[in-house]
Protein backbone atom coordinates (compact mmCIF):
# COMPACT_ATOMS: atom_id res chain seq x y z
CA UNK A 1 0.00 0.00 0.00
CA UNK A 2 1.36 3.22 -0.96
CA UNK A 3 1.97 5.87 2.28
CA UNK A 4 -0.14 8.41 0.89
CA UNK A 5 -2.91 6.14 0.55
CA UNK A 6 -2.31 4.72 3.89
CA UNK A 7 -1.97 7.80 5.29
CA UNK A 8 -5.36 9.19 3.73
CA UNK A 9 -6.69 6.09 5.64
CA UNK A 10 -4.85 6.69 8.86
CA UNK A 11 -6.56 10.27 8.66
CA UNK A 12 -10.23 9.38 8.08
CA UNK A 13 -10.53 7.41 11.17
CA UNK A 14 -11.40 10.43 12.83
CA UNK A 15 -12.50 12.87 10.34
CA UNK A 16 -16.16 12.22 8.54
CA UNK A 17 -15.95 11.88 5.07
CA UNK A 18 -16.72 14.75 2.62
CA UNK A 19 -17.30 13.30 -0.40
CA UNK A 20 -20.68 14.95 -2.03
CA UNK A 21 -19.56 18.50 -0.13
CA UNK A 22 -19.84 21.37 -2.59
CA UNK A 23 -16.85 24.35 -1.65
CA UNK A 24 -16.41 27.24 -3.82
CA UNK A 25 -12.97 27.87 -3.63
CA UNK A 26 -12.18 32.10 -4.33
CA UNK A 27 -8.72 32.38 -6.21
CA UNK A 28 -7.63 36.20 -5.83
CA UNK A 29 -4.19 38.07 -7.13
CA UNK A 30 -0.82 36.15 -5.79
CA UNK A 31 1.81 34.15 -6.35
CA UNK A 32 0.20 31.61 -4.16
CA UNK A 33 -2.42 30.73 -6.91
CA UNK A 34 -0.29 27.66 -7.55
CA UNK A 35 -0.72 26.04 -4.60
CA UNK A 36 -4.42 26.68 -4.94
CA UNK A 37 -4.12 24.63 -7.84
CA UNK A 38 -3.10 21.62 -6.01
CA UNK A 39 -5.46 22.13 -3.04
CA UNK A 40 -8.27 22.45 -5.74
CA UNK A 41 -6.74 18.89 -7.10
CA UNK A 42 -6.63 17.12 -3.58
CA UNK A 43 -9.84 18.55 -2.59
CA UNK A 44 -12.00 17.17 -5.98
CA UNK A 45 -9.67 13.78 -5.40
CA UNK A 46 -11.80 13.50 -2.00
CA UNK A 47 -14.88 13.69 -3.75
CA UNK A 48 -15.59 17.51 -2.93
CA UNK A 49 -17.42 19.49 -5.86
CA UNK A 50 -15.01 22.59 -6.08
CA UNK A 51 -16.22 25.54 -8.20
CA UNK A 52 -13.48 27.91 -8.95
CA UNK A 53 -13.90 31.81 -8.55
CA UNK A 54 -11.16 33.53 -10.24
CA UNK A 55 -10.59 37.48 -10.03
CA UNK A 56 -9.51 39.14 -12.65
CA UNK A 57 -5.88 39.34 -11.42
CA UNK A 58 -6.07 35.99 -10.06
CA UNK A 59 -5.97 34.79 -14.13
CA UNK A 60 -2.63 36.58 -14.46
CA UNK A 61 -0.88 34.28 -12.08
CA UNK A 62 -2.72 31.17 -12.60
CA UNK A 63 -5.08 30.47 -16.07
CA UNK A 64 -8.63 29.30 -15.40
CA UNK A 65 -8.02 26.37 -17.81
CA UNK A 66 -5.72 24.73 -15.11
CA UNK A 67 -8.61 24.95 -12.40
CA UNK A 68 -10.98 23.93 -14.99
CA UNK A 69 -8.43 20.54 -15.76
CA UNK A 70 -8.57 19.96 -11.86
CA UNK A 71 -11.99 20.12 -10.72
CA UNK A 72 -13.84 19.41 -13.88
CA UNK A 73 -15.91 21.99 -13.25
CA UNK A 74 -16.53 25.66 -15.04
CA UNK A 75 -14.69 28.28 -13.51
CA UNK A 76 -15.83 31.58 -12.80
CA UNK A 77 -14.28 35.26 -13.82
CA UNK A 78 -17.35 37.29 -14.92
CA UNK A 79 -20.23 39.07 -12.92
CA UNK A 80 -21.87 39.66 -16.30
CA UNK A 81 -22.07 36.08 -17.64
CA UNK A 82 -24.65 35.90 -19.80
CA UNK A 83 -24.12 32.12 -20.17
CA UNK A 84 -25.90 32.07 -16.34
CA UNK A 85 -29.28 31.73 -15.92
CA UNK A 86 -30.91 35.45 -14.91
CA UNK A 87 -27.31 36.29 -15.09
CA UNK A 88 -27.12 35.18 -11.22
CA UNK A 89 -23.84 34.01 -10.89
CA UNK A 90 -22.86 35.33 -7.60
CA UNK A 91 -26.32 33.82 -6.24
CA UNK A 92 -26.77 30.62 -7.70
CA UNK A 93 -22.84 29.77 -6.80
CA UNK A 94 -23.39 30.70 -3.20
CA UNK A 95 -26.57 29.19 -2.84
CA UNK A 96 -25.23 25.47 -3.54
CA UNK A 97 -21.75 25.93 -1.59
CA UNK A 98 -21.47 24.12 1.52
CA UNK A 99 -18.33 26.98 2.40
CA UNK A 100 -15.98 29.05 0.24
CA UNK A 101 -12.46 29.74 0.90
CA UNK A 102 -10.33 32.30 -0.30
CA UNK A 103 -7.11 31.03 -1.23
CA UNK A 104 -4.93 33.01 -1.49
CA UNK A 105 -6.23 36.28 -0.12
CA UNK A 106 -5.12 39.24 -1.13
CA UNK A 107 -4.43 42.54 1.36
CA UNK A 108 -6.93 44.42 -1.74
CA UNK A 109 -9.43 41.54 -1.08
CA UNK A 110 -9.53 41.40 2.54
CA UNK A 111 -10.09 44.92 2.20
CA UNK A 112 -13.31 44.78 0.22
CA UNK A 113 -14.49 41.60 2.62
CA UNK A 114 -14.07 43.58 5.79
CA UNK A 115 -15.97 46.54 3.69
CA UNK A 116 -18.96 44.69 1.90
CA UNK A 117 -17.94 45.85 -1.84
CA UNK A 118 -19.17 43.90 -3.72
CA UNK A 119 -17.09 45.31 -7.33
CA UNK A 120 -16.58 42.17 -8.51
CA UNK A 121 -17.81 38.32 -8.86
CA UNK A 122 -16.44 36.86 -5.97
CA UNK A 123 -16.62 40.02 -3.68
CA UNK A 124 -20.01 40.00 -5.02
CA UNK A 125 -20.99 36.08 -3.81
CA UNK A 126 -18.90 36.25 -0.52
CA UNK A 127 -21.66 39.27 0.22
CA UNK A 128 -23.86 37.10 -0.69
CA UNK A 129 -23.75 33.90 1.02
CA UNK A 130 -25.17 31.85 2.93
CA UNK A 131 -22.29 29.54 4.48
CA UNK A 132 -19.10 29.81 6.65
CA UNK A 133 -16.26 31.92 5.16
CA UNK A 134 -12.42 30.63 5.27
CA UNK A 135 -9.52 32.78 4.01
CA UNK A 136 -5.82 31.90 4.31
CA UNK A 137 -3.96 35.26 3.63
CA UNK A 138 -1.11 35.70 1.32
CA UNK A 139 1.19 39.08 0.69
CA UNK A 140 4.38 40.68 0.99
CA UNK A 141 4.98 41.66 4.96
CA UNK A 142 4.78 44.98 4.78
CA UNK A 143 1.46 44.30 3.69
CA UNK A 144 0.67 42.04 6.36
CA UNK A 145 1.66 44.31 8.96
CA UNK A 146 0.38 47.50 8.08
CA UNK A 147 -2.37 48.62 10.61
CA UNK A 148 -4.88 49.06 7.49
CA UNK A 149 -4.43 45.06 7.01
CA UNK A 150 -4.64 44.21 11.00
CA UNK A 151 -7.61 46.53 11.08
CA UNK A 152 -9.83 44.55 8.28
CA UNK A 153 -8.81 41.46 9.97
CA UNK A 154 -9.99 42.16 13.09
CA UNK A 155 -13.10 43.30 11.36
CA UNK A 156 -13.67 39.67 9.71
CA UNK A 157 -12.59 37.74 12.96
CA UNK A 158 -15.68 39.68 14.50
CA UNK A 159 -17.38 38.71 11.02
CA UNK A 160 -16.93 34.99 12.25
CA UNK A 161 -14.73 34.62 9.22
CA UNK A 162 -11.96 32.22 9.89
CA UNK A 163 -8.45 32.80 9.11
CA UNK A 164 -6.44 30.51 7.97
CA UNK A 165 -2.60 31.76 8.85
CA UNK A 166 -0.40 33.42 7.30
CA UNK A 167 2.77 31.95 8.25
CA UNK A 168 6.16 33.14 8.59
CA UNK A 169 8.85 32.46 5.73
CA UNK A 170 10.43 33.31 2.34
CA UNK A 171 8.39 35.05 0.20
CA UNK A 172 8.31 35.72 -3.48
CA UNK A 173 9.62 39.04 -2.95
CA UNK A 174 12.95 37.57 -1.70
CA UNK A 175 11.88 39.03 1.86
CA UNK A 176 11.57 36.85 4.65
CA UNK A 177 8.45 37.74 7.29
CA UNK A 178 4.73 37.24 8.09
CA UNK A 179 2.81 36.62 5.30
CA UNK A 180 3.08 33.38 3.57
CA UNK A 181 0.09 31.10 2.61
CA UNK A 182 -0.43 28.60 4.70
CA UNK A 183 0.60 25.14 3.34
CA UNK A 184 -1.40 22.93 1.37
CA UNK A 185 -1.91 20.09 3.71
CA UNK A 186 -2.73 22.62 6.38
CA UNK A 187 -5.37 24.34 4.40
CA UNK A 188 -6.90 21.07 2.98
CA UNK A 189 -6.95 19.88 6.72
CA UNK A 190 -8.50 23.20 8.00
CA UNK A 191 -11.44 22.65 5.28
CA UNK A 192 -11.93 18.98 5.84
CA UNK A 193 -12.63 19.97 9.21
CA UNK A 194 -15.45 22.68 8.40
CA UNK A 195 -17.23 20.63 5.81
CA UNK A 196 -17.40 17.68 8.11
CA UNK A 197 -18.85 20.12 10.65
CA UNK A 198 -16.01 18.98 13.16
CA UNK A 199 -15.31 22.56 13.06
CA UNK A 200 -18.45 23.64 14.26
CA UNK A 201 -17.94 21.43 17.37
CA UNK A 202 -14.93 21.83 18.09
CA UNK A 203 -13.53 24.48 20.95
CA UNK A 204 -11.60 27.70 18.93
CA UNK A 205 -8.29 28.23 18.69
CA UNK A 206 -8.62 31.12 16.72
CA UNK A 207 -5.92 33.81 17.40
CA UNK A 208 -4.24 32.51 20.67
CA UNK A 209 -1.10 32.46 21.43
CA UNK A 210 0.54 29.16 21.20
CA UNK A 211 4.35 28.68 22.18
CA UNK A 212 6.28 25.56 21.22
CA UNK A 213 9.83 24.04 22.24
CA UNK A 214 10.85 20.97 19.89
CA UNK A 215 13.79 19.05 19.30
CA UNK A 216 16.58 18.37 21.18
CA UNK A 217 18.75 20.68 23.03
CA UNK A 218 22.69 20.73 22.45
CA UNK A 219 25.46 21.40 25.21
CA UNK A 220 29.04 22.62 23.77
CA UNK A 221 31.73 20.34 25.27
CA UNK A 222 34.13 22.51 23.13
CA UNK A 223 33.29 23.82 19.47
CA UNK A 224 33.45 20.88 17.92
CA UNK A 225 31.58 18.54 20.46
CA UNK A 226 28.83 18.64 22.75
CA UNK A 227 26.36 16.38 24.46
CA UNK A 228 22.53 16.20 23.21
CA UNK A 229 19.42 14.12 23.86
CA UNK A 230 17.83 11.57 21.05
CA UNK A 231 15.17 13.57 19.50
CA UNK A 232 14.03 14.33 15.95
CA UNK A 233 11.74 17.14 16.41
CA UNK A 234 9.18 15.58 14.29
CA UNK A 235 6.43 15.60 17.22
CA UNK A 236 7.32 19.04 18.67
CA UNK A 237 6.98 20.70 14.03
CA UNK A 238 3.47 18.44 13.98
CA UNK A 239 1.96 20.08 16.86
CA UNK A 240 3.01 23.28 15.53
CA UNK A 241 1.36 22.80 12.26
CA UNK A 242 -1.76 21.39 13.69
CA UNK A 243 -1.81 24.55 15.71
CA UNK A 244 -1.64 26.51 12.32
CA UNK A 245 -4.48 24.53 11.27
CA UNK A 246 -6.59 25.24 14.15
CA UNK A 247 -5.87 29.26 13.10
CA UNK A 248 -3.76 29.79 16.32
CA UNK A 249 -0.61 31.93 16.11
CA UNK A 250 2.30 30.10 16.60
CA UNK A 251 6.18 30.55 17.49
CA UNK A 252 8.07 27.32 17.62
CA UNK A 253 11.64 27.28 19.34
CA UNK A 254 13.36 24.43 17.95
CA UNK A 255 16.71 22.92 18.81
CA UNK A 256 19.01 21.61 16.07
CA UNK A 257 16.43 19.10 14.07
CA UNK A 258 16.95 17.88 10.31
CA UNK A 259 13.64 18.75 9.71
CA UNK A 260 12.49 21.59 7.49
CA UNK A 261 10.70 24.62 8.77
CA UNK A 262 6.71 24.38 9.43
CA UNK A 263 4.76 27.24 8.13
CA UNK A 264 4.54 28.80 11.45
CA UNK A 265 3.77 32.43 13.15
CA UNK A 266 7.31 32.42 14.00
CA UNK A 267 10.43 30.32 13.62
CA UNK A 268 12.84 30.59 16.49
CA UNK A 269 16.22 28.22 16.30
CA UNK A 270 18.04 27.38 19.35
CA UNK A 271 21.28 25.76 20.09
CA UNK A 272 21.11 24.77 24.34
CA UNK A 273 19.04 24.73 26.97
CA UNK A 274 20.17 27.99 28.22
CA UNK A 275 19.21 29.47 24.25
CA UNK A 276 15.95 27.36 24.51
CA UNK A 277 15.13 29.56 28.30
CA UNK A 278 15.54 33.01 27.22
CA UNK A 279 13.66 32.07 24.12
CA UNK A 280 10.77 30.97 26.20
CA UNK A 281 11.31 33.25 28.79
CA UNK A 282 10.64 36.04 25.90
CA UNK A 283 7.90 34.43 24.04
CA UNK A 284 5.53 32.24 26.86
CA UNK A 285 5.09 35.12 29.55
CA UNK A 286 2.26 36.48 27.64
CA UNK A 287 1.36 33.88 25.26
CA UNK A 288 -2.36 31.68 26.23
CA UNK A 289 -0.92 28.30 26.10
CA UNK A 290 2.83 26.73 26.03
CA UNK A 291 3.87 23.35 24.87
CA UNK A 292 6.44 22.07 25.71
CA UNK A 293 7.81 19.35 24.08
CA UNK A 294 11.66 19.36 23.20
CA UNK A 295 13.37 16.94 25.12
CA UNK A 296 16.38 19.50 27.32
CA UNK A 297 19.31 18.14 28.04
CA UNK A 298 19.04 18.01 31.45
CA UNK A 299 22.42 19.24 32.30
CA UNK A 300 25.22 21.09 30.42
CA UNK A 301 29.15 21.39 30.47
CA UNK A 302 30.21 23.48 33.78
CA UNK A 303 32.76 25.24 31.50
CA UNK A 304 32.74 24.48 28.03
CA UNK A 305 36.14 25.14 25.96
CA UNK A 306 36.66 27.88 23.67
CA UNK A 307 39.04 26.09 22.04
CA UNK A 308 39.25 22.67 20.79
CA UNK A 309 40.37 19.87 23.12
CA UNK A 310 43.14 17.67 22.23
CA UNK A 311 43.40 14.02 23.08
CA UNK A 312 45.85 12.54 25.48
CA UNK A 313 46.13 9.29 27.04
CA UNK A 314 44.40 9.92 30.39
CA UNK A 315 40.96 10.10 31.06
CA UNK A 316 38.98 13.01 30.67
CA UNK A 317 36.65 14.24 33.28
CA UNK A 318 33.88 16.47 32.69
CA UNK A 319 31.37 18.48 35.16
CA UNK A 320 28.07 18.86 34.58
CA UNK A 321 25.60 21.29 35.91
CA UNK A 322 21.73 21.12 36.03
CA UNK A 323 20.23 23.08 33.54
CA UNK A 324 16.78 25.07 34.61
CA UNK A 325 13.70 22.88 34.28
CA UNK A 326 12.14 25.67 31.35
CA UNK A 327 8.48 24.03 32.06
CA UNK A 328 8.64 23.79 35.95
CA UNK A 329 9.63 27.68 35.34
CA UNK A 330 6.60 29.00 33.08
CA UNK A 331 4.39 26.69 34.88
CA UNK A 332 5.48 28.23 38.64
CA UNK A 333 5.17 32.17 37.36
CA UNK A 334 2.14 33.99 38.47
CA UNK A 335 -0.64 33.58 35.98
CA UNK A 336 0.94 31.06 33.87
CA UNK A 337 -0.07 30.02 30.42
CA UNK A 338 -2.02 26.98 29.85
CA UNK A 339 1.28 24.37 30.47
CA UNK A 340 1.43 21.00 28.55
CA UNK A 341 4.17 18.78 29.25
CA UNK A 342 5.48 15.93 27.40
CA UNK A 343 7.01 12.46 29.51
CA UNK A 344 9.44 10.60 27.09
CA UNK A 345 10.05 7.16 29.70
CA UNK A 346 11.77 4.26 28.99
CA UNK A 347 9.84 2.60 31.95
CA UNK A 348 6.91 2.91 34.21
CA UNK A 349 5.68 5.30 31.80
CA UNK A 350 2.22 5.72 33.52
CA UNK A 351 4.11 6.12 37.10
CA UNK A 352 6.40 8.86 35.99
CA UNK A 353 4.11 10.69 33.69
CA UNK A 354 1.79 11.58 36.61
CA UNK A 355 4.25 12.25 38.93
CA UNK A 356 5.60 14.53 36.42
CA UNK A 357 2.37 16.20 35.73
CA UNK A 358 1.92 16.89 39.80
CA UNK A 359 5.22 17.96 40.58
CA UNK A 360 5.01 20.39 37.63
CA UNK A 361 1.42 21.54 38.14
CA UNK A 362 0.35 20.72 34.57
CA UNK A 363 -3.16 20.58 33.61
CA UNK A 364 -2.05 18.21 31.04
CA UNK A 365 0.71 15.57 30.17
CA UNK A 366 1.06 13.48 27.65
CA UNK A 367 3.20 10.81 27.77
CA UNK A 368 4.99 8.13 25.58
CA UNK A 369 7.32 5.25 25.53
CA UNK A 370 10.81 6.90 24.29
CA UNK A 371 11.88 3.56 22.36
CA UNK A 372 9.34 3.13 20.26
CA UNK A 373 8.48 6.85 19.77
CA UNK A 374 12.23 8.36 18.93
CA UNK A 375 13.05 9.19 15.04
CA UNK A 376 9.72 7.54 14.10
CA UNK A 377 6.88 9.19 12.54
CA UNK A 378 4.18 7.36 14.56
CA UNK A 379 3.54 7.01 17.96
CA UNK A 380 1.20 5.70 20.73
CA UNK A 381 0.30 8.59 23.40
CA UNK A 382 -1.11 8.75 27.10
CA UNK A 383 -2.97 12.33 27.79
CA UNK A 384 -3.20 12.58 31.54
CA UNK A 385 -5.16 15.04 33.20
CA UNK A 386 -7.88 16.01 35.62
CA UNK A 387 -10.26 13.72 34.17
CA UNK A 388 -7.92 10.79 33.99
CA UNK A 389 -5.82 8.76 31.27
CA UNK A 390 -7.22 9.24 27.64
CA UNK A 391 -5.39 6.55 25.32
CA UNK A 392 -4.18 7.29 21.59
CA UNK A 393 -3.39 4.35 20.20
CA UNK A 394 -0.07 4.57 17.68
CA UNK A 395 -1.04 6.37 14.68
CA UNK A 396 1.22 9.04 12.31
CA UNK A 397 2.76 12.00 14.35
CA UNK A 398 0.64 14.58 12.61
CA UNK A 399 -2.52 12.71 13.07
CA UNK A 400 -1.74 12.60 16.85
CA UNK A 401 -0.89 15.99 16.94
CA UNK A 402 -4.18 16.98 15.64
CA UNK A 403 -5.71 14.92 18.14
CA UNK A 404 -3.88 16.51 21.21
CA UNK A 405 -4.72 19.95 19.82
CA UNK A 406 -8.24 19.64 19.65
CA UNK A 407 -8.12 17.83 23.24
CA UNK A 408 -6.00 20.90 24.51
CA UNK A 409 -8.27 23.59 22.55
CA UNK A 410 -11.43 21.55 25.08
CA UNK A 411 -9.21 21.97 28.31
CA UNK A 412 -7.92 24.78 27.85
CA UNK A 413 -11.53 26.31 27.03
CA UNK A 414 -12.84 24.92 30.26
CA UNK A 415 -9.59 26.50 32.45
CA UNK A 416 -10.69 29.84 30.90
CA UNK A 417 -13.88 28.98 32.08
CA UNK A 418 -13.38 28.07 35.65
CA UNK A 419 -10.86 31.50 35.88
CA UNK A 420 -13.59 33.63 35.01
CA UNK A 421 -16.01 31.97 37.25
CA UNK A 422 -13.65 31.84 40.09
CA UNK A 423 -13.18 35.49 39.57
N1 LIG B 1 11.69 20.00 30.46
C1 LIG B 1 12.08 21.32 30.43
N2 LIG B 1 13.33 21.68 30.83
C2 LIG B 1 14.19 20.76 31.27
C3 LIG B 1 13.81 19.40 31.30
C4 LIG B 1 12.54 19.05 30.88
O1 LIG B 1 11.29 22.18 30.02
N3 LIG B 1 15.40 21.12 31.66
C5 LIG B 1 10.31 19.66 30.04
C6 LIG B 1 10.23 18.81 28.79
O2 LIG B 1 10.12 19.62 27.63
C7 LIG B 1 8.99 17.98 29.05
C8 LIG B 1 8.94 17.82 30.55
O3 LIG B 1 9.75 18.87 31.06
O4 LIG B 1 7.81 18.68 28.66
C9 LIG B 1 9.41 16.49 31.06
O5 LIG B 1 10.71 16.26 30.58
P1 LIG B 1 11.48 14.89 30.86
O6 LIG B 1 12.86 14.97 30.29
O7 LIG B 1 10.60 13.73 30.48
O8 LIG B 1 11.52 14.87 32.42
P2 LIG B 1 12.42 15.58 33.47
O9 LIG B 1 11.56 16.50 34.24
O10 LIG B 1 13.65 16.16 32.83
O11 LIG B 1 12.82 14.35 34.41
P3 LIG B 1 13.77 13.04 34.07
O12 LIG B 1 14.79 13.51 33.04
O13 LIG B 1 14.34 12.69 35.38
O14 LIG B 1 12.85 11.98 33.54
Amino acid sequence: MSSEVNNQEKQSEYVENIAGKHLLLGVTGGVAAYKAAEFARLMTKAGVTVHAVMTESACRFVGPVTFQSLTGQPVYTDLWNTNLENNMAHIQLSRHADMILIAPASANFIAKLANGLADDLLATLCLARDCPLMIAPAMNKQMWENPATQRNIQSLVRDGVKILGPANGEQACGEVGMGRMLDVEALYFAVQQALSGDLARAPQLQGKRIVITAGPTYEPIDPVRGITNLSSGKMGYAIAQAAMESSAQVTLISGPTCLKSPAVTEMIPVLSALDMFEAVKAKAMDSDIFISVAAVADYRIAESSQQKIKKSAQKLILELEPNVDILQYVADRPNPPFCVGFAAETHDLERYATKKRKQKKLPLMVANQAQETLGTDEAALILFDDAGKHILDKALKRIQARKLIRHIAVLYTEYQLQKKNNG
